[in-house]
């Protein structure tokens, strides 16, 4: 039997988010309900105007503030084991780099992540992924790239894709082999590239649409990503890359002339980088979490992004080492602060940015067609969450229409 409608009422505040493009995709209504039907937004508009004889299970949030679901355009979550002790090595003043050269950073998770049990990786994932929902995120991109062997990083993707069954979230997979050079190939990052072209990248196309590289100075150069990238354009893939997270490496300009779908971190990337980027309908992920706890004093020039016309996307990068977070909304503060965006451009940012970035047209946005997901916040306008940090303002999260993730915020 057909589900009944889902009818939310008073609203205080809806972020319908349904511009076209990055500056004007910004939309609220006061006021406002939402009728839901079967896992897709059938109705949106005032209160007052709720279709006449409607019948359905009435959901009543009391003037709060509901916006679409967070799209989280750049993770790194499946992986085994903390790097908690990595917090010690920085406070005696080693660099990111110098902590992976010597063998830990990435290559200490690898080692951990190799050696965990398929249930072992699934079970620290989802639970990553159920804070993720209950800090806002409702669709996450899923990098594999902890393991560096073929079979290994199949495992990964096939784990990412168990996970994307099982929901409720949203899951997009990445294929990121190419994530580091493994200690079995020391100093010969193009050995490993070949490597993976052989072996790896005609097995991409059942797990994953999407592969990602970290093009960075002292990992893969921009000549090796262009040659790894084309292999996997001319399998049908699609392309993405990290560039210029620790220093401006040419990076942006790889992604313009491969068509890219995005570039991410862009920490380091210039303003004609990022007009070239605009133009070519390359998304720019920026990832503010890990150039703040990096703390190497660069934040990506979000303002040149928009001032070009582009999509600009905030994801947390989650992942052991640079960004140890699930939380998408945590960030959304430090965004408006560290890169001068107003609270309309955080939303965008977090909510169709990603949608833009990831290529998914029915997240991010809260009008007839588009999936039901939405998050119900502690909060009566959209400024608030865009200001009070560090506390978990969400109330209520669905995917598709249902609720699954509720904060009780009870104290006793
Ligand atoms: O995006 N840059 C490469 N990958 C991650 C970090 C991964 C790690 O340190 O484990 C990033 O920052
Ligand atoms: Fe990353």
């Amino acid at each position: 039997m057909e589900k009944e409608p889902l009818i939310v009422r008073h609203i205080g505040q809806l972020l319908t988010m349904i511009g076209e493009n990055s500056s004007n995709a910004f939309s609220v209504l006061p006021d406002a309900a939402m009728v839901i039907v079967g896992d897709a937004v059938d109705w949106v508009g005032l209160d007052r105007d709720i279709p006449v004889h409607l019948q359905g299970i009435e959901v009543d949030v009391d003037g709060a503030l509901v916006s679409p679901g967070l799209v989280d355009a750049h993770t790194h979550l499946l992986y085994a084991q903390d790097r908690a002790h990595e917090v010690r090595m920085r406070a005696q003043g080693r660099s990111y780099m110098e902590i992976l050269e010597a063998g830990g950073g990435i290559l200490s998770t690898v080692r951990h992540t190799r050696s965990a049990s398929d249930e072992e990786l699934l079970r620290a994932t989802r639970r990553r992924l159920s804070r993720a929902l209950l800090s806002g995120t409702t669709t996450v991109e899923m990098k594999s790239g902890y393991d560096l062997t073929v079979a290994g990083e199949l495992r990964l993707l096939d784990l990412i894709n168990r996970l994307k069954h099982e929901g409720p979230w949203r899951i997009v997979p990445t294929a990121m082999a190419a994530h580091a050079v493994p200690e079995e190939f020391g100093q010969d990052p193009r050995g490993f590239l070949d490597y993976l072209i052989r072996d790896y990248l005609p097995k991409v196309p059942a797990f994953a649409e999407v592969v990602d590289i970290f093009c960075e100075p002292g990992v893969f150069s921009v000549r090796d990503s262009r040659r790894y990238l084309q292999a996997a354009q001319s399998l049908g893939l699609q392309v993405k890359l990290h560039v210029d997270e620790l220093a401006d490496g040419g990076g942006a300009a790889l992604a313009v002339e491969l068509g890219a779908l995005s570039a991410d971190h862009c920490a380091f990337t210039s303003r004609t980088a990022f007009e070239a980027m605009a133009e070519a309908k390359v998304a720019a992920v920026v990832l503010p979490g890990t150039a703040g706890y990096l703390n190497h004093g660069h934040m990506p020039d979000a303002r040149a992004v928009l001032g070009a016309g582009g999509w600009l996307a905030i994801g947390t990068d989650g992942n052991p080492g640079s960004s140890p977070t699930e939380s998408l909304a945590l960030l959304m503060p430090w965004a408006a602060s560290w890169l001068r965006l107003t609270p309309e451009e955080v939303w965008t940012a977090v909510t169709r940015g990603g949608s833009a970035a990831l290529g998914m047209p029915w997240v991010g946005r809260l009008d007839p067609g588009a999936y039901a997901d939405f998050v119900v916040w502690e909060a009566d306008h959209y400024a608030f969450p865009t200001y009070y940090y560090g506390t978990n303002l969400v109330r209520e999260v669905y995917v598709g229409g249902r609720r699954v993730a509720l904060n009780h915020g009870e104290v006793f």
